[in-house]
């Protein structure tokens, strides 16, 4: 008789490469998958009866922005609530890590926490106080170009020396060295936005050779999307390395229905190098307050405001009528501050989502008071609102777009998919009621259908909340096995 910690028994396992599900048992011991047939014989401490149920390794959300909260708030209820096991941090050009105190913060680095929680100024420093906090969820992570432009740079209003770029190169290096996935960038924010494509490429020299990717938040996502997206693939092809289209949309009332054209170029650059996406499934966005997004035709919430913190949660077309001025002079009053723009078409968010180079990242903020409800609600909305209720993609593939396809871009090796010998990152949850419960007005409400979230092995959150357990690891880049 074999022996083993956790019997999951009877449950519908999807694998996360996108088959159709088969029922099975699965059995864990020393935190990996030691097993799985149908039935096993296998005693264990406990057992776990799943009939009914769907088993999927646990989500991995590519897209977000946890660099600090793993370790300031470790228990990652917003993630964990929807399943999610491991969250890639760094994205959008900004980082914790690596990233030394040094004075006021530029925008927008503020997106992820004050200036005395930047403390890291290595990976490896960032890895040991992830390992230190000991969060609920596995953590990975990109280093932010715009943390390397604030490391070397006086004023980031301008493109970087060729001193600059060697020394931001370097650092990138040492941080690959340790275990970072690879370099983000974060072009449409002014911290960024003056940096040259020539400084890109320059700065993403070592991805290649440490076969790293490059995930980017690209210099527009509206009137000139497509000249965004061909400075992002030639980047890729000129760097050798696998290119992330990140919250891949199409913003802005103008540029409603353009998601085809977007798509096929996409698709153009996928016969030729290796390049995905990834997307969040709302038709609004959200991140700081952006003069260039005011628009009178767009409904915007403002989510904080530092001078004005009693606005937040209202209208901005109604605070600008409360004070008598135009929706853009409201927005000059309230900056800085964070703000949700309802700015896409659902069609295009539609398209985007279930095309085959798409991967699901929550993008969530979770320092926003008043979030987007995309911190709390991404993963289950895929999976039961817009496979379950409205049929647009199979649960098989929806689950394969936050398992086993990042999996296998970013380089986590042994997660991703249910297999012996793997890390038991797991779900557990009801296919037939699993569903987002964050709304714009109650946005922190949690997800429902979750059954049972293991980490690792470890039974970190069931129906009645987390168990306490945390249990995540910081992950070091794996081999990537890129597959288009
Ligand atoms: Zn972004
Ligand atoms: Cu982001």
């Amino acid at each position: 008789m074999l022996n083993c910690e956790t019997l999951i028994r009877n449950a519908r396992v999807f694998d996360g490469n996108g088959r159709v599900p088969e029922l099975a048992d699965v059995a864990l011991l020393g935190g990996r998958i030691c097993a799985i047939g149908a039935p096993l014989r296998h005693t264990a401490s406990r057992v776990v009866d799943a009939q009914g149920l769907a088993l999927a390794p646990g989500f991995i959300d590519v897209h977000t922005h946890d660099d600090l909260v793993v370790i300031r708030r470790p228990v990652m209820l917003p993630k964990l609530s929807q399943g999610v096991t491991t969250v890639i941090v760094g994205n959008c050009g900004i980082s914790a890590a690596p990233v030394g105190p040094r004075g006021a913060l530029s925008d927008p680095m503020n997106l992820l926490g004050s200036a005395e929680d930047f403390r890291y100024p290595t990976l490896a420093a960032y890895a040991q106080a992830v390992a230190t906090a000991g969060p609920a969820v596995n953590v990975a992570a990109l280093v932010g170009h715009t943390a390397l432009r604030h490391n070397h740079m006086d004023r980031l209003d301008r493109v970087a020396t060729a001193a600059e770029a060697e020394a931001m190169r370097a650092q990138l290096s040492q941080a690959l060295e340790s275990g970072a996935l690879g370099l983000s960038t974060g072009l449409a924010y002014a911290a960024a936005n003056f940096a040259s494509t020539d400084e890109v490429r320059a700065v993403a020299q070592p991805l290649a050779s440490a076969g790293a990717i490059y995930a980017t938040h690209m210099r527009t996502e509206s009137d000139a999307i497509l000249e965004a997206m061909s400075e992002a693939f030639a980047i890729g092809r000129e760097c050798r390395v696998p290119v992330i289209l990140s919250h891949l949309k199409c913003a802005g009332i103008d540029n409603w229905g353009r998601s085809g054209d977007v798509l096929q170029a996409l698709e153009e650059a996928r016969r030729t190098q290796y390049a995905g996406c990834d997307c969040y499934p709302y038709a609004a966005s959200s991140t700081l307050l952006d003069l260039r997004q005011v628009d009178a035709r767009v409904q915007i919430t403002i989510t904080w405001s530092t001078p004005h913190p009693e606005e937040a949660g209202k209208a901005l077309a109604d605070i600008a009528e409360g004070w008598g001025v135009s929706q853009l002079q409201a927005a000059r009053k309230l900056q800085p501050a964070g703000a949700i723009y309802h700015s896409m078409m659902e069609e295009d968010v539609r398209r985007i989502l279930v095309h085959p180079a798409t991967m699901i990242g929550s993008d969530g903020l979770p320092n926003d008071p008043r979030p987007h409800p995309r911190l709390w609600g991404t993963f289950p909305r895929v999976l039961g609102r817009y496979s379950r209720e409205e049929r647009l993609i199979s649960l098989p593939q929806a689950i394969h777009k936050m398992t086993a396809m990042p999996a296998h871009r970013f380089g986590l090796a042994g997660r991703g998919a249910i297999r012996e010998g793997n890390w038991a990152d797991l779900v557990l949850f009801d296919a037939e009621t699993i569903i987002d419960a964050a709304t714009f007005e109650d946005p922190t409400r949690p997800a429902k259908g979750i059954k049972s979230v293991w980490v690792n092995g470890v039974l970190s959150y069931t129906a009645e909340g987390a168990t306490g357990q945390r249990a995540g690891h910081f992950l070091r880049r794996g081999a990537s096995a890129w597959i288009q």
